[in-house]
Parts: structure tokens; sequence; C-alpha cells
């Protein structure tokens, strides 16, 4: 196998800012991604089912966007990692805390992770402006559904 199978229509500057924006994107969605469900199964409250639910939202479009990202690099020749021990190590996600979790601590930790993935988005989106307008272009999109699920999240604790 050639050391870089895939060529990339970037230069290595280019290639470097963009592949790392890509590669911390997934990593941030596919915590979210889990956060996300585990509090799906771990809510309980009176507003159980509409936030049982809501968090499946979130989750198919965490998941639906891990694979955008990843596919994204792959095509910009850098090989995404999606590993547990990488996400891990590398996620700006908040994080969930075990147990039965109640619906109003679960709503403010979904504000809360969104919010952390979505500040650590819009820098990547400033970050790719100039190094590739088509990455660019995916992570605005991610960041347009991610932020209008964290005003649905915010306007369940008004
Ligand atoms: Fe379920």
């Amino acid at each position: 196998m050639p050391a870089k199978p895939i060529q990339s229509p970037l230069t290595d500057d280019q290639l470097r800012v963009t592949g790392d924006a890509l590669q911390q994107t997934v990593v941030d969605l596919i915590d979210l991604s889990l956060i996300a469900k585990q509090a799906h199964w771990n809510v309980v409250g009176s507003h159980f089912r509409s936030v049982h639910l809501g968090l499946d939202e979130v989750v198919a479009a965490a998941r639906e966007f891990t694979d955008a990202a990843a596919e994204r690099a792959t095509a910009i020749g850098v090989s995404p990692d999606g590993r547990a021990a990488t996400v891990v190590k590398e996620s700006s996600a908040a994080g969930v805390e075990d147990g039965w979790q109640p619906d109003t601590q679960v709503i403010a930790s979904m504000v809360d992770n969104l919010w952390a993935v979505i500040t650590r988005l819009r820098g990547h989106i400033e970050a790719t402006e100039t190094a590739d307008p088509v990455t660019q272009d995916l992570l605005i999109a991610i960041a347009a559904r991610l932020e209008q699920l964290h005003w649905m999240w915010q306007a369940q604790q008004a």
C-alpha cells in the first residue's frame, strides 16, 4: 500500500488545518451521540417522553454528521480516527453522569454538551474559511443543525 493511497486536492498546510478540523469534529460527534444515547436510556421525570424522544434526534444528527465529516476527511486524503480511545482523549463534549438522570438535569446537560461542540465547530469553520471552503460548507451545515437542536433544548429550560 502506498503511504498516501488517496490523493489530496489540498496543499500540505491546507490539509493539516482541514484534517484537524474534521478529525476533531468526528470525535466530538461520536461522543455527542454516545452522550445522547446514555441520557435517552437514563432519563426519568415528568417530561420523560419528550426528552427521551428529543435525545434520539440528537443521536440521529450526530451519527449522520459523523459519517459525513469522516468521509470528507477521506475525500481529502486524511485517515479518520473514530476509535473509542481517541474519542476519550480528544472529545470537547462536556459528558454525562452515570445512573438515572432527572429530566431537568438532562436538559441542562444537553444544552452544555451541544454548546461545547458548537463552540469548537465554529472555530473550525473560521479555520477552514481559506484552507478548504468545501469542508467549511459541510461544517456550516453541521453547525446549523446543532444550533437548531441547541435552541430546542434551551427552550425547554425557559
Ligand atoms: Fe430508544
